[in-house]
């Protein structure tokens, strides 16, 4: 096969940063894709429907001049939201999901919710509207160990969550365990899961073994290599539970080749592509159009977008370096040989 023609894929998990972050941020977000679920998790959250707004527009305004790429914004949970806001962001026309963030779980989360007892009436009330719970989910409970928090959030969380409201539409972000494959598949079609590139091409070895690599941290981290071929194996299955959400995630260079550098990969250059060396990989390219572009309309109830792509074989390689922002910023796989490229 030498090309490969998809309808247009979707983004539904990044993150695009704000103001003059924005002009790069963008326009590598509209590269391939049709539509984005835009991360709130600025500083401040992005909580009211008043805010996503005018987010919205400041978005708009950075696109690439004749693009249609659609950002569809998304409300950030705290302990006080009300229920209003959920009614008001149902209403809204531009608000696809509510960010659930355990309180410290990753960036910028300091804001997020600290006991899901906290917004049970946002939740009940998510569920009468239909309106999407994006999860973020790992316990923050400093006893737990970072390899575990996925898993323990499923037992701790999840598994009630799910019983408590049967109905409301939840999406387990950025999956990363066999443990969170096999909760989705074997629950109801009102649970979905997003799975990012860097948890389909990496394990913790490659980040740890021969030295650290800052550029492949992120949350939830990268687990064992057990974890990466389930995630494979569910992502390649064509199971509409599954579909694609990069988490793109952009850090400056220096924030991340740090003592304390940030969570965070920006995969947005060559995300396609990524995810095409993946499924060619496994031996599903058949499977690739279900995973990046159907399962997630059809979750969101949304129609597919009426364009396309293609991906011709044809080997290049991904950028070692990008201007960011007045710096710099090192994207996900830098300097890898890719062999699949996305036609302009
Ligand atoms: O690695 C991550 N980076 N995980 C998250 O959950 C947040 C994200 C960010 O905003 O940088
Ligand atoms: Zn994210």
């Amino acid at each position: 096969m030498a090309k490969i023609t998809l309808i247009q894929p979707d983004d539904w998990h990044l993150h695009l940063r704000d103001d003059s972050a924005l002009a790069t941020t963008v326009p590598a977000a509209t590269r391939g894709f049709g539509r984005g679920i835009v991360m709130p998790n600025l500083k401040p959250p992005v909580t009211s429907v008043a805010e996503a707004k005018a987010y919205r527009d400041r978005i708009i305004a950075n696109r690439p001049e004749g693009s249609n790429w659609e950002p569809l914004m998304v409300l950030y949970l705290t302990d006080n939201t009300r229920t209003e806001e959920i009614r008001a962001a149902a209403d809204s026309g531009f608000i696809y999901g509510c960010k659930y963030y355990p309180a410290g779980a990753t960036t910028n989360s300091d804001s997020g919710v600290t006991d899901i007892a906290n917004i049970g009436d946002v939740l009940e009330t998510m569920q009468e509207v239909g309106m999407v719970l994006q999860l973020h989910g790992e316990v923050t409970d400093e006893t737990i160990d970072i390899f575990d928090r996925e898993a323990v959030f499923i037992e701790r969380h999840l598994i009630n969550l799910v019983a408590q409201y049967p109905t409301l539409k939840i999406i387990f972000e950025h999956i990363t365990t066999q443990q969170a494959a096999n909760f989705v598949s074997s629950a109801g079609d009102n649970i979905a899961a997003t799975i990012t590139p860097q948890h389909l091409l990496y394990n913790r070895n490659h980040m740890l073994v021969g030295g650290i690599r800052p550029h492949l941290f992120c949350l939830p981290i990268l687990k064992r290599d057990i974890h990466q071929k389930a995630l494979i194996k569910a992502a390649v299955s064509g199971n509409k539970k599954f579909f694609l959400g990069t988490d793109s995630a952009p850090h400056t260079r220096d924030s991340k080749e740090s003592c304390c550098g940030c969570a965070g990969c920006f995969s947005h250059p060559a995300a396609v592509e990524l995810y095409a060396e993946v499924f060619d990989k496994a031996g599903a390219m058949d499977k690739l159009e279900a995973f990046a572009s159907t399962n997630g309309p059809d979750f969101y109830n949304l129609p597919y977008n009426n364009t396309s792509i293609s991906l011709k074989k044809e080997s290049w390689e991904i950028p070692s370096s990008l201007p960011f922002d007045g710096s710099e910023i090192i994207p996900l796989a830098a300097g890898n040989k890719l062999s699949w490229r996305l036609e302009s």
